[in-house]
């Protein structure tokens, strides 16, 4: 096992560091941005399909379901589709409406999990057409989808996700930037620009596993706290959740992730000296809008830990703790801002002792109901 680990203390930290050659992977033979080429062979075979979609219905559970509502922001950004995000659980037991005309996205990485296999067969029983996509080759999610793009992360063993995740947007993003094509909902230069830093984003989160020593040193002055708040607004607003999912799953820390505005709504009142609030804050985006509300933190004495983009000015002279990462657009930040909350719930939960890569109670695959 020590062998399989690669050196490293745990599988989840091997995988959190395979992230910058598993995206390479995912989207080598896909992309070319000298070409401005993106093709998967299941989107070339079935265009048709989802150009004529009424609309994209993603069904997924846990860490899938949050990749799936990043792609919701950049499905409806750069093609102009409506799309609808869905537990599996939920969709499968609520009578939904499916029509013959819809495109249901199942992303799962084992391809075996059985709620998301169960909305499978609803979609397919009301004439929908069912595109997966898995992690797991020839798993039975990727068998009863009508097709589908395989993400290339590898084997993920660490039963807290994280590759799988990065590499779920990947695929995902260029689905979408193959319907923008087809649709002419992108500029030719926005289409090309994203290639370009689609290409670049390994190198950048690259970048962002050097963020590793800080994330320590944060950890080690959080890693008793009973509760902690995640907020994010925009394509950061997954990330929020699934910050705060990472650290509940293996930490065993409360934890939830906000839209930074709803925090006025009611976590609000939660905000004291003892609440850690981890804020992402990239550079592109709302901006101005997240500062403000890392003000409201800041005069309700909160605790503020925020991801900022290199050379941040504002948040900087806000928050306690600023992790610092690489600019890059707003679409495409998620693959970068998630790494430090990858690495950050990874050392809270070592420093507490915790089962790492197989905490209590959960399963990699949870193939029963
Ligand atoms: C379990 C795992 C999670 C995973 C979820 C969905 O809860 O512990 O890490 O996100 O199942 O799994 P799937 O294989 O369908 O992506």
């Amino acid at each position: 096992e020590q062998i399989e680990k690669g050196g490293y203390d745990h599988f989840m930290l091997k995988e959190i560091y395979e992230q910058p050659s598993v995206i390479k992977d995912t989207y080598r033979g896909r992309l070319n941005s000298a070409q401005g080429i993106i093709k998967m062979s299941g989107i070339e075979d079935n265009l048709e399909k989802f150009l004529n979609a009424n609309r994209i219905i993603i069904i997924a559970c846990g860490t899938s379901w949050h990749a799936g509502l990043v792609a919701e922001y950049i499905f409806e950004e750069f093609a102009r589709i409506n799309v609808e995000v869905e537990y599996a659980s939920e969709f499968r037991y609520r009578n939904p409406i499916i029509n013959s005309n819809d495109v249901v996205i199942a992303i799962s990485q084992s391809g075996e999990t059985a709620d998301t296999m169960a909305a499978i067969k609803l979609a397919k029983e009301a004439g929908a057409f069912v595109f997966g996509v898995c992690n797991v080759v020839g798993s039975s999610i990727s068998r009863e989808s009508h097709a589908g793009a395989y993400t290339h992360a590898g084997p993920e063993i660490g039963v807290a996700s994280t590759k799988a995740f990065t590499t779920q947007i990947t695929v995902l993003t260029m689905i979408a930037l193959r319907l923008a094509k087809a649709k002419g909902t992108l500029s030719h230069s926005d289409f090309h620009r994203y290639l370009l830093e689609l290409e670049l984003i390994p190198e950048k989160v690259k970048e962002a596993l050097e963020t590793n020593d800080i994330a320590e040193e944060i950890a080690a002055t959080f890693k008793d706290v009973a509760n902690c708040l995640y907020l994010g607004r925009g394509y950061n607003f997954p990330v929020a959740l699934e910050g705060a999912l990472k650290l509940k799953e293996i930490s065993y820390i409360h934890a939830e992730g906000y839209p930074a505005a709803e925090m006025k709504h009611g976590p609000i009142a939660l905000i004291d000296e003892h609440m850690p609030v981890i804020v992402v804050a990239p550079i592109q985006g709302h901006y101005d809008k997240i500062v403000s509300n890392i003000q409201e933190i800041k005069s309700r004495s909160g605790r503020i830990i925020a991801i900022v983009t290199k050379g941040d000015t504002e948040v900087r002279k806000l928050a306690d703790y600023v992790i610092e990462i690489p600019e890059t657009s707003d679409a495409l930040s998620p693959l970068i801002t998630t790494i430090p909350l990858q690495l950050l719930s990874y050392h809270i939960a070592v420093l507490r002792g915790c089962n790492v890569d197989q905490p209590r109670n959960l399963a990699k695959s949870v193939t029963v109901e």
